[in-house]
């Protein structure tokens, strides 16, 4: 199994709306199963589709603490369908945007519906970090980064910051 590369800030692919999964079979769950791999690789807890490239709606999750064997999560075409009205703040991260942490304030605890790798419509309803991590995945999927919850100077900073150090990872233009 090999990992896929992750997308970086500003990459306008993260700004796109995932589309909806129209079939789960085994194409989907090998992907599914590279996304993971390329979670646990990178490290982290949490990756959308359209973070590797691919703009469909599927996410992974996984919240296991290290010393924990893993407990994979995979959620196709969810959807919030209820939200609380108490609202808790996350110290948040994310993959697309390395090294680059902010509290966010989301609802406390959510209700979704989603497909599972059987392709078997369920519903969770979740509260602490798993409600907080399906909300920031899902605003994946609609092209919603974390940094869009904070202020907009903060945001405008992290964005400059991203922007500068993509032109240093580009290859040198040859010019003559
Ligand atoms: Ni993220």
């Amino acid at each position: 199994m090999s990992t896929l590369p992750i997308i970086l800030l500003p990459d306008p692919v993260l700004r796109e709306v995932s589309i909806p999964v129209e079939r789960v079979d085994d194409e989907l769950r090998r992907f599914a199963d590279a996304m993971l791999e390329t979670m646990y690789d990178a490290p982290g807890i949490g990756l959308a589709a359209i973070q590797v490239g691919q703009p469909r709606r599927i996410l992974v999750i996984d919240l296991s603490k290290e010393d924990e064997p893993n407990a994979p999560q995979v959620f196709i075409n969810p959807e919030i369908v209820k939200c609380s009205d108490d609202v808790s703040q996350y110290e948040e991260g994310c993959l697309s945007i390395p090294d680059y942490y902010a509290d966010v304030e989301r609802p406390a605890s959510i209700t979704a519906t989603y497909l599972d790798l059987d392709g078997t419509q369920r519903e969770m309803t979740a509260d602490g970090l798993l409600a907080t991590c399906l909300q920031h995945e899902i605003d994946h999927l609609n092209g919603v980064l974390f940094i869009d919850h904070i202020s907009r100077l903060k945001r405008e900073m992290v964005v400059k910051k991203f922007r500068k150090l993509a032109k240093e990872r580009a290859p040198t233009r040859m010019v003559g």
